[in-house]
């Protein structure tokens, strides 16, 4: 029994995401490979789930690669589950998405949250191989705290650690995280897809 070196592409642009992916599938066959610049990807989906298996899909086509996609966003209760899909959309940037969130949610004591990630591998023609999605629980902080991470790492306190993403070492969040938790439940497909004969 032999493992063969598989092309992956990681679907996705976001630093943070790629280089956690990166750690997370170092022990897998694959060479990894980066997505393509200027590829348009309309993320028009109604759920993460949605979102992950279109952006897999749309890679996967245009490289004809096995591609791995995450759609991942901060659900918060008071706002209705804002900002969800729309996370990256929030605002212009990570400063000011920071601050949108924090000033829409002074009228409310209820600073509970979760972050969701879904995860889709697909191959080329549209084939959805495997799929998971994680969940971590945590409340919003009153000010930004921690130097880590990335997006809204700062002023996300995660359940039970009285630490903030940004204040975790990338380890711990890789092991807390929503990213990590969908990896793990995917990790057994990977293991199935990557037994070659
Ligand atoms: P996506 O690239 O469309 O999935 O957008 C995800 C957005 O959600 C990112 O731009 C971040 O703002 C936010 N996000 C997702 N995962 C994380 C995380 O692990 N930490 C902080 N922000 C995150």
């Amino acid at each position: 029994m032999k493992d063969k070196q598989r092309d992956l592409v990681i679907a996705s642009h976001n630093l943070g995401k790629v280089k956690e992916f990166e750690s997370y599938l170092c022990g897998f066959p694959v060479r990894l490979l980066s997505q393509p610049n200027g590829l348009h990807i309309d993320e028009n989906g109604s759920s993460f789930m949605e979102n992950a298996r279109i952006k897999a899909i749309a890679v996967a086509n245009e490289t004809d690669a096995w591609a791995l996609a995450d759609d991942s966003g901060l659900c918060v209760n008071s706002l209705g589950g804002a900002p969800g899909i729309y996370s990256s959309r929030y605002a212009k940037n990570d400063k000011d998405r920071i601050n949108r969130l924090l000033s829409e949610l002074v009228p409310f004591d209820d600073r509970t949250a979760y972050f969701s990630s879904a995860l889709c591998l697909a191959s080329p023609g549209a084939k959805i191989l495997i799929e998971s999605e994680g969940r971590c629980e945590g409340l919003i902080t009153h000010f930004p705290r921690g130097e880590g991470g990335f997006g809204y790492d700062p002023v996300f306190e995660v359940y039970g650690t009285g630490l903030t993403f940004a204040e975790m070492s990338r380890t711990e969040k890789q092991f807390l995280g929503h990213r990590g938790i969908a990896f793990s439940l995917l990790e057994p497909g990977l293991n199935k897809l990557f037994k070659v004969d």
